[in-house]
C-alpha cells in the first residue's frame, strides 16, 4: 500500500514539523506517507517519528541513502538550510520543500540554483502563501492593479508561535528564548533583521509580484515595537510600502495584504500561520463593488504539498529558481536596509540621551 505513495523524508523535528507539516501530511495520505524523520537531537527524532510510526535517525546522510525517501522536507534551523537543500539534490531526490528562507546569503542563493539546475531536481520554498488559492485567485483577476498599485502594505499581528504550536499539537521539548534589551542598537538590528528573515520574508514575495524592479528599493524608516516586531516604510521606485509585524499576546491575531491604487483595491486576508482552516479570502473593489474569492477548502500548507507532489511526479514544471533567487535578494535587501535604518536611529536616540544625562544630574 505504502509503495504507491512517496515517501517523504524530514530533516528538522521541531515545532513546524509538528504543528504544521505532519498535520498537513496527515490530510494527504493518498499522495504521501512519512519514511523517515531526523533531528540531531535522538529524543526529538524517536518521539516524533513514534506519533506516526516510522523510521529516525540524527543522522541526515542516513536519512538521504534511504531508498524509502523520495521527497525531502528541511525543517531545521535557518542556518543549515542550504547545505540540506544542496545535499538533498545531490542525493538524487525527486523534489524537495525547503522551509524559509532557503538560504542566508546571496553566495548560498545562487550555489543551490546552480545544483538544482545540474542535478535537475525541483526545489520549492514554504512561503505558504504564494500557494494559498486566495493569492492565486487574487492573481488571476486583479488585472491592471499590478501595474497600477502605488501603495502596498502588510500587516502581521499574531501571538507568539507557541500559542498556535499548542493548539495544534503537544510539542516536544521548545528551546527558551531570551527577552532582549531591544534599546541596545545592535540587539534592535538584529530584532529586525530576525523579524524581516522570519516572519515578513512570508509574503515579500507577494510584495515583489508587484515591485519585479527593486533595484532602488529605500528604506525611508524603520521602528521595532514592543514585545517584538517590526514597522518599515520603503519606496521601491513611486511605489510606497508598508510592511509590519508585531508579535502580541493581547490583540486579534491579524494577516492582512494589500494593494491600492486610486481606483481599485486588493485586500487579502490569510489565516494565521499554524491554522489550518481553509485558504485566505482575496477581495478585489473597483468601482465601488467587491468581489470577493475564497475561502477555497485548502490553504498554503497543502497548496506546497500537491504541488511538491506534482513536481515529484513529473506532471508540474518546476519553478525557475531564478525567481527564487531574487525573492531572497530582495529579502536580504530589505533586512540589510532596515536593521541598518535601526540601528542608526538606536545609536542617535542612546547619544541624546547621553547628552542629556549630566544635565539632569546637574538641576537634580
Ligand atoms: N511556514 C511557516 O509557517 C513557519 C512557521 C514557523 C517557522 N518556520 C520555519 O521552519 C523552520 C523550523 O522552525 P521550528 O520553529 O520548528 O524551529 P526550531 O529551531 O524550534 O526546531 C528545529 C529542529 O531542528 C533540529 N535541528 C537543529 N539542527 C539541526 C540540523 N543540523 N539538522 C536537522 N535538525 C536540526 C532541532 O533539534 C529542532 O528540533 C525554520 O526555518 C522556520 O523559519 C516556518
Amino acid at each position: 500500500m505504502r509503495t504507491s505513495t512517496l515517501g517523504v523524508g524530514i530533516l528538522g523535528a521541531g515545532p513546524v514539523t509538528q504543528a504544521i507539516h505532519l498535520p498537513t501530511l496527515a490530510r494527504l495520505r493518498d499522495v504521501f506517507h512519512v519514511a523517515k524523520i531526523m533531528d540531531v537531537d535522538p529524543a526529538i527524532a524517536e518521539s516524533v517519528a513514534g506519533r506516526v510510526g516510522t523510521a529516525w535517525t540524527t543522522s541526515m546522510d542516513d536519512l538521504l541513502a534511504d531508498k524509502a525517501v523520495q521527497v525531502i522536507v528541511i525543517c531545521s534551523p535557518h542556518q543549515f538550510h542550504a547545505e540540506q537543500v544542496i545535499a538533498a539534490c545531490r542525493a538524487g531526490k525527486q523534489a524537495v520543500l525547503c522551509e524559509k528562507p532557503f538560504a542566508m546569503s546571496q553566495a548560498e542563493a545562487e550555489e543551490i540554483a546552480a545544483v538544482s539546475r545540474e542535478t535537475r531536481v525541483p526545489i520549492i520554498v514554504g512561503a505558504m502563501h504564494t500557494f494559498d488559492p486566495g493569492w492565486l485567485a487574487a492573481k488571476e483577476h486583479w488585472g491592471d492593479l499590478v501595474r497600477t498599485a502605488h501603495t502596498i502594505r502588510y500587516s502581521i499581528v499574531l501571538p507568539p508561535n507557541p500559542r498556535f504550536e499548542d493548539f495544534a499539537t503537544e510539542v516536544i521539548t521548545r528551546p527558551e528564548r531570551a527577552r532582549q534589551d531591544r534599546h541596545d542598537p545592535e540587539v534592535a538590528a538584529g530584532m529586525v533583521r530576525a523579524g524581516i528573515m522570519g516572519l515578513a520574508i512570508h509574503d515579500l514575495p507577494l510584495v515583489r509580484a508587484f515591485c519585479p524592479d527593486f533595484t532602488d528599493l529605500e528604506v525611508l524608516s524603520c521602528h521595532v515595537p514592543d514585545p517584538f516586531g517590526y514597522l518599515v516604510n520603503l519606496r521601491i521606485g513611486d511605489r510606497s510600502v508598508q510592511v509590519s509585524g508585531i508579535s502580541t499576546e493581547s490583540w486579534q491575531p491579524e494577516w492582512t495584504f494589500e494593494a491600492l491604487s486610486d481606483v481599485a483595491s486588493l485586500r487579502i486576508d490569510f489565516t494565521p500561520s499554524y491554522v489550518q482552516a481553509g485558504s485566505a479570502t482575496a477581495a478585489i473593489t473597483r468601482g465601488g463593488e467587491a468581489t470577493v474569492y475564497g475561502p477555497y477548502p485548502h490553504n498554503g500548507y497543502e497548496g506546497e504539498w500537491r504541488y511538491l507532489a506534482d513536481l515529484a511526479s513529473g506532471k508540474a514544471a518546476p519553478l525557475d529558481v531564478t525567481e527564487l533567487i531574487h525573492d531572497l535578494t530582495f529579502a536580504l535587501d530589505v533586512a540589510d536596509k532596515a536593521s541598518a535604518a535601526v540601528r542608526a536611529s538606536a545609536a542617535s536616540e542612546a547619544a541624546a540621551s547621553q547628552a542629556t544625562a549630566p544635565q539632569k544630574e546637574a538641576i537634580a
